[in-house]
């Protein structure tokens, strides 16, 4: 490898550095991942995967567990004060709105919470998010009621928290109850350290950020906004590394340098001491630290007087022998349009159970979902640890699911094969879903053919089951990056089940809770048709049309029931 001060050849690719090897924690990365968000707002999640974590399967093991921590901790909750749960980088608001749905109907089933006051506050770092939050109409029957707020919150700087909707300023001391928080995706988002064991020696990992200058060129020329982008006085800050140039994060490179370490590293003993532990019993190894997240902790911690019960999941690993820990390689982050690394769950636990909590983990090392349950205090918590022990660990519940959907979707698509009444394959597959409205999309699809026939040879108690299982699954819609497909698989089944007045009201719903669509119009319109509603036919169809101008078929369908 050549190298001149800024530019050098790699792999025979020339390349220029960006930023020169310092800690990660301090690295560039974070800025370009925080304007990348703050960005595209919630244009994110055209690239950023969400659906593990909204996927009702999901939501509804967490809602469990939140629920059981509730029946746990009744007695030391005060049901004269709200009791307030913060999700922190709460991203579409997807989660935010299945969980609270869920948890109400969970929490109904027991007369000891009913009469618990809870306050759901979403929270993300960057205000363009909030701001999408408070004009969501999926969302306002919740902001009506009170139960749930939004504020922008940075965990690992602020320790209050200012709620739009009602003013209030959440602080150490203005709670009484303990602080419920949930954290989806968010730890392996901020920021980390990296150390490596060699020899039964400490270093610590610095990274160099580069970028290889022929995908500057190509990406120069694709300044759309989709990848973030730094402004020249934000990369002007490190003096000695000003550069002119704007990378993306899908142009940045690591190279990382390695140097003996002494302890104390952080000077704080809760961080020090699983330093301390690495260096005593792991060899030759490369260790991901969260500190963003052990950071988070402290501030959450600190804004709950110590009384803080954490929910979180995340892609990552909890055992020291898992592969991304065991021999000396280099750390990668993945990208998708933003970036993200794998969240050491073991320093986690090991960080909470030194300031005096507890924790459980488990591991997502062959998955793409890892969890930890913790408290910063020792409340029992027998129906917690059941739950979190007997479905997310022994069971494995949410990845277990993510895995059978594939799976199933495969068994669909060979659909000849299913023994009848595909009817019944149908519901079981939405029913085991958690009623997810992507998944009854899916098998709708995959299972059309045979199924529809079906649709219209119900009996009685069938009808009311397939009504119950489309009014819920309908209830689990929520447009994010504006698709509409969920919705349009609802409406095109009532449609075949010739239910033309349930698709009517569902349509109308839909355009009353989720915000008028082209999609509801048109279904509005086709199920006015075959009632014989002319006239609400026409209207619908031109509403449609107004939506999008160039949509032909709302016009053939204006031309056909034209008012006489
Ligand atoms: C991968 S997304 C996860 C979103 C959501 N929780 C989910 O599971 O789909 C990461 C979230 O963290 C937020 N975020 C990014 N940088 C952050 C930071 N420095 N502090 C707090 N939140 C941040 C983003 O706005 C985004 O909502």
């Amino acid at each position: 490898m050549t190298e001149s001060p800024s530019r050098f050849i790699r792999d025979g690719i020339e390349c220029e550095e960006v930023q020169s090897a310092r800690r990660l924690s301090e690295s560039l990365l974070w800025t370009l991942q925080e304007e990348y968000y703050a960005s595209q707002s919630l244009n994110a999640w055209e690239r950023v995967p969400f659906y593990s974590t909204s996927r009702m399967m999901f939501v509804g093991a967490i809602a469990e567990l939140v629920n059981s921590f509730l029946l746990d901790c009744i007695d030391e909750f005060d049901p004269q004060s709200p009791i307030y749960i913060l999700e922190l980088g709460g991203g579409s608001g997807c989660f935010a709105y299945r969980f609270i749905n869920h948890l109400k109907e969970l929490m109904g089933d027991f007369e000891r919470l009913k009469k618990l006051e809870l306050r759901y506050i979403l929270s993300d770092f960057t205000k363009s998010n909030i701001d999408a939050h408070l004009s969501n109409l999926r969302l306002k029957p919740f902001f009506d009621s009170g139960e749930l707020d939004v504020g922008v919150y940075s965990p690992e700087n602020d320790t209050a928290i200012k709620l739009e909707v009602s003013g209030a300023l959440l602080e150490r001391g203005a709670l009484k109850n303990p602080l419920l928080v949930i954290a989806n995706y968010l730890f392996d988002t901020i920021k980390h350290d990296a150390f490596r064991v060699v020899d039964g020696s400490l270093q610590e990992t610095k990274f160099a950020l580069f970028r290889e200058v022929s995908r500057q060129s190509d990406s120069d020329s694709d300044r759309d906004g989709s990848g973030s982008r730094l402004s020249g006085s934000d990369y002007d800050q490190d003096g000695s590394d000003a550069r002119r140039t704007n990378p993306t994060i899908q142009e940045i490179r690591m190279s990382e340098v390695y140097s003996d370490l002494e302890l104390p590293y952080y000077r704080d003993p809760h961080l020090d001491s699983i330093l301390h532990f690495y260096r005593s019993e792991l060899s030759d190894s490369s260790v991901i630290f969260p500190i963003g997240a052990m950071r988070s902790i402290a501030n959450l911690s600190h804004l709950a007087a110590d009384k803080l019960a954490l929910f979180v999941s995340d892609k990552g690993f909890a055992s020291l022998e898992s592969k991304q820990v065991l021999g000396l390689r280099t750390q990668e982050f993945a990208e998708h349009g933003a970036f993200s690394f794998d969240v050491n769950f073991d320093a986690l636990q090991r960080y909470v159970e030194n300031r005096g909590g507890n924790a459980l983990i488990e591991s997502g090392d062959h998955s793409s979902l890892g969890f930890m349950f913790a408290t910063t205090w020792k409340p029992t918590c027998e129906l917690t640890r059941h739950f979190f022990r007997q479905y997310l660990q022994k069971r494995d519940i949410c990845n277990a699911s993510y895995n059978l959907e594939e799976f199933t979707f495969v068994g669909c698509e060979k659909g000849q094969n299913f023994v009848r009444p595909y009817l019944t394959n149908f519901i079981s597959i939405v029913q085991s879903s958690n009623f997810d409205p992507f998944i009854f999309d899916g098998a709708f699809a995959r299972l059309f053919e045979n199924l529809v026939p079906e649709l219209t040879e119900m009996d009685l108690e069938q009808e009311h089951e397939v009504t119950d299982l489309v009014g819920r699954t309908f209830r689990n819609v929520f447009n994010v990056a504006n698709d509409y497909c969920d919705l349009a698989a609802i409406f095109e089944f009532c449609m075949c089940w010739q239910k033309y007045e349930f698709c009517l009201a569902l349509a109308k719903e839909a355009n009353a809770s989720l915000g008028v669509s082209r999609k509801a119009f048109d279904y509005a319109a086709i199920a006015s048709e075959h009632l014989d509603r002319r006239e609400d036919a026409y209207e619908y169809f031109r509403q449609a049309l107004e939506l999008e101008p160039d949509h032909d078929w709302a016009r053939e369908g204006m031309e056909r029931n034209k008012p006489q």
